[in-house]
């Protein structure tokens, strides 16, 4: 799978992009490249954004900048899923995830400051995705947010067996995962549920589902 990222600080993804799940795919599943908007802008000076018409604060990500970028890296108009990151998109969700990891090619846009000249939403993505409803100050963070959970999507990216039974999962019926306990058994009184050191799989198995279902709101 290859994704680009649209970005006017490509140096933050560092953050994530070292770390697992992304480092154990990339290179190999999953290739990343990292796009700034300054390295395609046909106006001077590096700029990339002007102020809004009709009066008001903000700078706004202009049109024309982000058309030559993706004009620039991909030879004309994109074929592919391209994705606006804005508080006014799609809710991302696990169901977005699982649809997105599917995909071969994706393109996301990250804005700044008062967000994307609107013909950028209308013209040049085809795609919008929100990961909440509050407002960031720059598309950087729901990207790394979008790319984590698409990278541990793919193949290869966690160990055997670690995301098939987790919050969300179909093996969970959609719900929340069950409660986790490790070393010591018992700490200040705090004490491990008994089913879970019975060595009895058949019963820890229930004790699991049941609990995923107790603490999943409905
Ligand atoms: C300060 S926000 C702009 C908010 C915009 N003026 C509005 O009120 O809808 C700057 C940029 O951060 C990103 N952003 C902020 N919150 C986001 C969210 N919840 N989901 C996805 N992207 C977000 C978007 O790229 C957005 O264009």
């Amino acid at each position: 799978m290859r994704i680009d990222v649209f970005t006017l600080v490509p140096h933050v993804f560092a953050a994530v992009s070292e770390q697992r799940p992304l480092a154990t795919v990339l290179g190999g599943q999953l290739d990343l490249r990292l796009f700034n908007y300054r390295d395609w802008t046909p106006l001077a000076g590096g700029q990339v954004d002007d102020e809004p018409y009709g009066g008001g604060s903000g700078m706004v990500l202009r049109v024309d900048v982000v058309a030559a970028a993706l004009e620039g890296v991909y030879g004309g108009s994109a074929e592919h899923r391209v994705i606006a990151l804005t508080p006014q998109g799609r809710q991302l969700d696990q169901g977005v995830v699982e649809e997105l990891a599917e995909e071969e090619h994706l393109t996301l846009l990250s804005a700044r400051f008062e967000g994307f000249d609107e013909r950028i939403l209308v013209h040049l993505a085809n795609d919008a995705i929100s990961i909440g409803p509050y407002v960031l100050s720059g598309g950087e963070l729901p990207a790394m947010v979008l790319l984590d959970a698409v990278a541990r999507r793919l193949p290869g990216a966690l160990s055997e067996g670690s995301a098939e039974e987790e919050s969300f999962s179909t093996e969970l019926e959609g719900g929340f995962e069950y409660p986790h306990y490790t070393r010591p058994a018992e700490f200040r009184g705090w004490t491990v549920p008994d089913v879970l050191v019975s060595g009895d799989h058949a019963r820890i198995a229930d004790w699991r589902r049941d609990q995923s279902r107790e603490r999943t709101p409905s």
